[in-house]
C-alpha cells in the first residue's frame, strides 16, 4: 500500500508544498449532487483527506463534514487548522477499506489520486462496499485522478510542488526515479523527495511507495463486481459541462459513482 511515511507524517510540510485552492472542486461536488438528486448537499465524507482542504471548505459552507485519513498526524493537523478557522468538522483516523460512520452521508469524495494506495481489485472492492454502506440511498461518490493524458504506463511523468510559509520553504519532487507502471500489476514504484529549508538548514526526506494506475473502464468493472456501486458519469475536469475527453489542459479524470439501484 502506498504510504509515503516521510511526507504524510509531516502534514505541516505537505500543506506548505501541496496546499491549493479547492473551491471549484467543492462547488463541482455540490452542484453535481444537486443536479442528480434535486436536493441540496447536506453531509459529506472526505476520504484520504490529508490536511482536510475539502472537508474544511464544505464545513465552512454549512455542510456537515467529516475528514478521514490513515495517518493520525494528518487528521490532527486538519483538526487544528479547522479549530484555528473556527470551523466545525469531524476527523477520523482510519483505513479507507474499513470504516463506519455513525450516520450515512450524502456524498463521499476521494481527491487528488488518493485511491492509488489500493494495490489490487480486492482492496478496491472492499473499499467500494464500505463506501456504499456509508452513503445515503441516493448518495454520490466522487473520485479524482490524474487525467490519462498526463500520465502513462511507460512513462509515469514527474511532478514538482513547491511552497513557502513563515520562512519555511518546502519542495516536493514526485517520481524522481522515472518510474513506469508494471504491465501486469499496474503498480509503479515511486520515489518522492521532500526538501525542507527552515531556519537556515536544509533537510531531505526520501520516500518510496507503490502507486496503482486506474482506468475508467476498470473502475466501472470493479464497481460492478462490488455489487454495491456503479459508474454514473465521467468528467474531464471539475466542470459539469466537460466530458472525459482528450481535450487540452487543465484536465483531471473525475468519476461519479452511485449506489446500485440509483
Ligand atoms: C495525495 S494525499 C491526498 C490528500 C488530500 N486528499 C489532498 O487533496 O491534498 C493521500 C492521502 O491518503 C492517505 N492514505 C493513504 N492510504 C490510506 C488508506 N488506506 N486509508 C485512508 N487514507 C489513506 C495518506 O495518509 C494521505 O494523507
Amino acid at each position: 500500500m502506498a504510504e509515503f511515511n516521510e511526507l504524510y507524517a509531516r502534514a505541516q510540510y505537505y500543506d506548505i508544498a501541496l496546499g491549493r485552492d479547492i473551491r471549484r472542486e467543492v462547488r463541482f461536488v455540490t452542484d453535481l449532487f444537486r443536479s442528480l438528486t434535486g436536493r441540496p448537499l447536506g453531509s459529506v465524507l472526505e476520504i484520504a483527506c490529508g490536511p482536510g482542504y475539502h472537508t474544511r471548505a464544505f464545513a465552512k459552507a454549512g455542510v456537515t463534514a467529516t475528514g478521514l485519513d490513515l495517518r493520525p498526524e494528518m487528521v490532527a493537523f486538519a483538526g487544528q487548522r479547522a479549530r484555528e478557522d473556527g470551523v466545525n468538522a469531524t476527523w477520523i483516523a482510519a483505513d479507507m477499506r474499513d470504516f463506519t460512520l455513525p450516520k450515512p452521508v450524502d456524498a463521499i469524495i476521494t481527491m487528488y489520486d488518493a485511491l492509488d494506495c489500493l494495490a489490487d481489485q480486492d482492496d478496491v472492492i472492499a473499499h467500494f462496499r464500505n463506501v456504499a454502506a456509508n452513503l445515503t440511498p441516493d448518495g454520490l461518490y466522487v473520485l479524482e485522478f490524474t487525467h490519462p493524458h498526463d500520465t502513462g504506463f511507460a512513462d509515469y511523468g514527474s511532478f514538482r510542488y513547491e511552497g513557502e510559509r513563515d520562512g519555511t520553504r518546502v519542495i516536493v519532487e514526485w517520481a524522481t526515479n522515472n518510474p513506469s507502471y508494471h504491465p501486469l500489476t499496474m503498480i509503479a514504484d515511486v520515489e518522492v523527495v521532500m526538501r525542507v529549508i527552515e531556519g537556515g538548514k536544509e533537510r531531505t526526506f526520501v520516500d518510496r511507495a507503490s502507486e496503482r494506475m486506474f482506468t475508467t473502464p476498470e473502475i466501472a468493472a470493479v464497481a460492478r463486481l462490488s455489487g454495491a456501486l456503479r459508474l454514473d458519469r465521467a468528467f474531464g475536469d471539475f466542470d459539469l459541462a466537460r466530458p472525459l475527453d482528450a481535450g487540452p489542459p487543465p484536465r483531471r479524470m473525475i468519476l461519479a459513482l452511485r449506489p446500485v439501484g440509483r
